[in-house]
């Protein structure tokens, strides 16, 4: 069995949070093991709880139509979560749940060691960017130890306030010349500079 199976094995049986006891099923992500790219969104909603896998619902479709916008289908990407349980309500998640769930998306990400790493909305930003204001950072990416973090707006926002979808469309047509380019760094053991695209 991979690795990530057997992590999704210990997610699903995860009791550490109370909200853990209304789930229909625990959504650990999906997505190939060697994936370049992993997105990172917030929690599951309703209908990922239901069929325990990522971004199904309707901002799973527009995540979909913005991957097409770059020729990538879901399958070749992984699509993990900060937190892998729906919280109640589509309430926010708690500081304690996502401190509880931080070390599963660790492994995940020590597993996959994707080239990229994408993170959808706030709280997925706040791992990885703390202290930032998604307003001000989408759409920038900042290289660290030869992995790309890049934030976007979630798509959920996107969907919910039209006037965010250009935004968020031009930074995801950003992804595949940061990739391209961190690729290329990597193969030509370039030295560790900072590049054009990125901010301090
Ligand atoms: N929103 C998220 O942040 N994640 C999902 O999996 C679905 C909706």
């Amino acid at each position: 069995m991979s690795a990530l199976s057997d992590i999704n094995q210990e997610i699903a049986r995860c009791q550490l949070c109370a909200i853990a006891r209304t789930r229909t099923r625990a959504v650990p992500g999906e997505g190939p093991e060697d994936a370049e790219i992993m997105f990172v969104g917030e929690a599951p909603g309703w209908h990922e709880d239901q069929q325990g896998r990522p971004f199904v619902g309707p901002a799973g479709k527009y995540l979909e139509q913005l991957l097409a916008l770059i020729g990538l289908k879901r399958e070749q990407v992984y699509i993990a979560n900060v937190i892998k349980t729906r919280p109640p309500g589509n309430r926010d998640p708690l500081p304690s749940e996502i401190a509880n769930c931080r070390p599963w998306l660790e492994r995940q990400i020590e597993i996959i060691r994707p080239r990229m790493i994408v993170t959808l909305g706030r709280y997925s930003m706040a791992m990885f960017f703390p202290g930032k204001t998604i307003s001000k950072i989408h759409g920038t990416a900042q290289k660290r130890d030869g992995v790309i973090y890049f934030a976007m707006y979630h798509p959920a926002a996107a969907l919910h306030q039209q006037s965010l979808r250009p935004a968020i469309e031009t930074d995801m047509r950003q992804i595949p010349a940061l990739l391209a380019e961190v690729k290329t760094m990597a193969e030509t053991e370039a030295p560790v500079q900072q590049l054009s695209m990125f901010e301090d």
